[in-house]
């Protein structure tokens, strides 16, 4: 069953147009990310659905109730949606457990009691109860957010950029327990991040957005692996792009024959590679086969990036660079004459 549907939402500022023709599915208890760069529209969309902000066009319906549409609006406060906002906003004036208790009906011991397993349930201290918001590190304040809203026990959670305090490895462990606490509550979730990483690691439906229109949705693996345009597979993650000629679900380009997922098409195309697709081996001078040099080294631990440039069988450079991973540990120095080969198959992109 699908929980929310978006059907054609558009929405102007002025000349500027936030949201362009908006339409998403999401069904119940999945965990959908919107993803793309600052400005596209991710915070309008949200606020939209929460119920903050009207559309020009289109409707929005939740459990099949339509919420909005072009002759009425159902109210933020009887949508029970939660709603995170991008800064968290906390009443300043209040302690942490009045935030948290803020909408709750219940009083006195029995209220106390479900502030006290709201805060458990987000990992805060329950010393903090006391605590004012400017007492607090922004991923406290974003915890604390997150419990006042799970307190209204929403159908719907919608968390606006919500790891963007934390750094990396609390953001990692943070992720986890939101993931983990909103599907035990079986709460359907709307992640809005701009970082990729994250989006592709929380997300089970991934939705672009790029200038205020949603350019593609699906699995998180389906859009890393095929994205429809070269700019969602950069925005996606390292990408190696190169004009090919395609035909019999081949590619002939500058890493020589590679097999491509065209569905028959034939034609010249750009295809898209995954720098972890291409590995490296020593040269064999002489031999067959895709022969660079390594240009530079980028080194980050446990993998390592290269920049290789493509060269001839006589180590003549062609100019044409591309990255490759590399395991951190046996990664070739700079200046390394090299073999590439390709993993898997190549993708087409802006297919008709
Ligand atoms: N209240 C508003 N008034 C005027 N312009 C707005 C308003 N809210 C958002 N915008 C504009 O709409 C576009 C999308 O903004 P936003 O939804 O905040 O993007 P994102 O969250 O993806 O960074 C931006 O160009 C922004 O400047
Ligand atoms: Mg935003």
């Amino acid at each position: 069953m699908n929980a929310l549907e978006l059907i054609s939402l558009s929405k102007s500022f002025g000349a500027q147009k936030a949201l362009d023709n908006i339409c998403l599915t999401v069904p119940t208890g999945s965990r959908t990310v919107i993803v793309g760069p600052s400005g596209s529209g991710k915070t309008t969309l949200l606020r939209m659905i929460a119920g903050f902000e009207f559309p020009d066009a289109g409707s929005l319906t939740l459990n099949g109730q339509v919420l909005v549409d072009n002759s009425h609006a159902v109210p933020a406060y009887q949508r029970q949606i939660g709603y995170v906002p991008q800064d968290g906003a906390l009443f300043p004036h209040m302690t942490v457990a009045a935030n948290i208790g803020f909408g709750l009906a219940l009083t006195g011991a029995a209220r106390n009691e479900r502030i006290a397993q709201l805060m458990d349930s987000v990992a805060l201290d329950a010393n903090m109860a006391g605590r004012w918001p400017h007492e607090l590190s922004g991923g406290q304040q974003q915890r604390v957010a997150l419990a006042r809203a799970l307190a209204q026990q929403p159908r719907l959670m919608l968390l606006d950029e919500p790891f963007s305090a934390l750094d990396t490895g609390l953001r990692s462990a943070m992720r986890k327990m939101v993931a983990r606490l909103l599907e035990g509550a079986g709460v359907t979730t709307i992640l809005v991040t701009h970082d990729q990483g994250e989006a592709l690691s929380f997300a089970d439906q991934l939705a672009v957005m790029r200038a205020g229109r949603l350019v593609q949705s699906g699995h998180p693996m389906d859009l890393y692996r095929y994205p429809d345009d070269e700019q969602t597979a950069h925005f996606l993650g390292e990408a190696v792009v190169m004009p090919a000629r395609i035909e019999s679900g081949v590619a002939h380009c500058d890493l020589g024959p590679v097999p491509v997922n065209s569905n028959g098409f034939i034609g010249d195309a750009q295809i898209m590679l995954r720098p972890e697709q291409l590995q490296v081996s020593d040269a064999v001078i002489g031999t067959q086969g895709c022969h660079a040099v390594v240009t530079e080294r980028d080194f980050a631990g446990n993998t390592c990036t290269l920049t290789v440039e493509l060269c001839s069988a006589t180590q003549q450079r062609s100019g044409r660079s591309l990255l490759v991973r590399s395991s951190g540990m046996h990664a070739p120095s700079a200046g390394s004459a090299v073999q590439l080969s390709v993993l898997g198959a190549a993708h087409v992109l802006d297919m008709p």
